[in-house]
């Protein structure tokens, strides 16, 4: 199965910069070569006041607050390296429905 960088693109993540930020994922994994992931747009994660929202499925990682300078680290754990704690801020109950919702095949 595919890896998949969800990039929130509804008015308040978008606002605050997702749509350039999902551009330049997009364009760093083909630089890099990482064939077995693919950036996508996502409507809402229902988180819009903490965004820009990131979400990696299937392993579930939520990035909030994301800025352009984050790029670099989250970069690095799509290519195999560690979890950026320091964006993983998202209330664990509001992570947990949104995980429940993407098992349902619901991008
Ligand atoms: S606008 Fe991005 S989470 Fe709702």
């Amino acid at each position: 199965m595919k890896r998949i960088c969800l990039v929130c693109q509804n008015v308040d993540c978008k606002n605050r910069g997702a749509d350039e930020l999902m551009k330049e994922l997009q364009q760093r994994v083909k630089d890099q070569g990482i064939d077995d992931l693919e950036v996508r747009p996502y409507l809402c994660f229902g988180a819009c006041q903490e965004g820009p929202n990131v979400v990696l499925y299937p392993e579930k990682s939520w990035y909030a607050g994301v800025k352009k300078g984050d790029l670099d680290d989250i970069m690095g754990h799509l290519a195999g390296g560690p979890n950026v704690t320091r964006l993983d801020t998202i209330d664990g109950s509001l992570k947990e429905l949104i995980y429940q919702l993407l098992d349902t095949g619901v991008f």
